[in-house]
């Protein structure tokens, strides 16, 4: 079955074409990262309106034009959560192209997206249930226990900023541009210092829950001091305080997840979002399975990269997966509204901790 995938629920505007869940035929992303670095941030506005301009371009270098899409055998798009003006470029495009096509549209929530972008490029059964997943980007922080496809259990989740967000928000007072994950990463790459030993939050405690703020405000009380004391950052401090800040983030994340995998004795651990693209974390999750009794072979990120910042490839993964019955289950357009608030619903019954079937 191939699905054409469009996702456009924040900065990113992607098409793909995804076969039976997990072969990419292609997947085109333009990112909007250069124009959001000038603000530090994403402008919601600014991101709809360049959406509108990006939307077939984007899909036309993917498929050349419209008459390729003729094969294709349902049409997949996000539908929330994100911000709502760039979410409507896509559905109102993924609508119109539905209804030209007459295929099928299947409506898929952001994170599940994230959560299938592990399924794309392996094979099935490489992934056994059950297992936990923690779905890390610039808005979401979650923590689920799943015993099989479409089960969520929400078992933890940030109490304040998202990582991604945090990671951004820092790479702001230090000045190193946006997004703030990769921009941090570079700037440390082959770094390594014990200067600065940040407070990693809600440490010791029995939970699965995160919480960013504190040690926000720790780095930026560290820069005030600084700058209070020689007027500038040099590199060095810089770098020494970026690398504090991704060791007590990367080590808190992979620590909570760990725990909750051998908690929930989880046959794999699956790691996805925009964080997941994090080498550091990466890296600790594989050191602190052992100590965990898991084998690096339970562990999933995201084959490529680019599938753990947005992409429209995990949005046709999800729709395949959590709807093996996918054609059936697609919707007719006039159909989508009551859909679209039912799929929306029920991720977020799970997000406040109760176990949910899903469709
Ligand atoms: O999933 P995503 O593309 O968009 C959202 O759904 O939010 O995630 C974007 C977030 C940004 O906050 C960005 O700073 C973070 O993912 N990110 C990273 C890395 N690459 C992207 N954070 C840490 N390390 C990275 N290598
Ligand atoms: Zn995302």
């Amino acid at each position: 079955m191939r699905i054409l995938a469009v996702e456009s629920s924040c900065d990113d505007m992607s098409w793909a074409i995804v076969e039976d869940g997990r072969y990419v035929e292609g997947c085109e992303v333009f990112s909007q990262e250069l124009l959001h670095a000038q603000t530090g941030g994403v402008v919601p506005e600014v991101a709809a309106r360049h959406h509108i301009i990006q939307s077939i371009p984007v899909l036309k270098k993917l498929v050349g034009g419209v008459e390729q899409c003729k094969n294709i055998d349902a049409i997949a798009v996000t539908v929330g959560p994100g911000l709502l003006g760039s979410l409507l470029v896509g559905i109102s495009t993924a609508q119109t192209l539905a209804l030209f096509l007459k295929k099928p549209l299947i409506p898929v929530h952001h994170i599940e997206g994230h959560i299938y972008a592990n399924w794309l490029e392996r094979e099935p059964e490489e992934i056994v249930f059950p297992l936990v997943v923690l779905t890390v980007s610039g808005g979401h922080n979650d923590l689920y226990y799943m015993e099989k496809i479409g089960h969520y259990e929400l078992l933890g989740h940030t109490l304040d900023d998202a990582a991604g967000e945090a990671f951004d928000k820092v790479a702001r007072v230090l000045e190193l541009g946006y997004p703030g994950g990769p921009a941090i990463e570079r700037l440390v790459e082959g770094f390594s210092s014990d200067v600065y030993n940040f407070p990693k939050a809600l440490k010791g405690k029995e939970i699965y829950d995160y919480s960013f703020s504190g040690l926000k405000s720790e780095i930026r009380r560290t820069v005030e001091n600084i700058k209070k004391e020689r007027g500038e950052l040099t590199l060095q401090d810089k770098k020494e305080i970026a690398y504090g800040f991704q060791k007590a983030v990367t080590e808190v994340l992979a620590e909570r997840l760990l725990k909750a995998a051998y908690d929930k004795k989880a046959k794999s651990i699956c790691v996805s979002g925009g964080v997941s693209a994090s080498n550091a974390l990466s890296a600790h999750v594989h050191r602190l399975a052992a100590q965990f009794g898991f084998a690096s072979s339970q562990i999933f990120f995201p084959k490529k990269k680019m599938y753990s910042t947005d992409n429209a490839a995990m949005i046709g993964a999800a729709a395949f997966i959590k709807r093996a019955d996918a054609l059936e289950s697609a919707v007719e357009i006039c159909a989508l509204t009551p859909v679209l608030s039912y799929t929306l619903s029920s991720m977020d019954t799970a997000s406040s901790g109760s176990t949910k079937s899903g469709t």
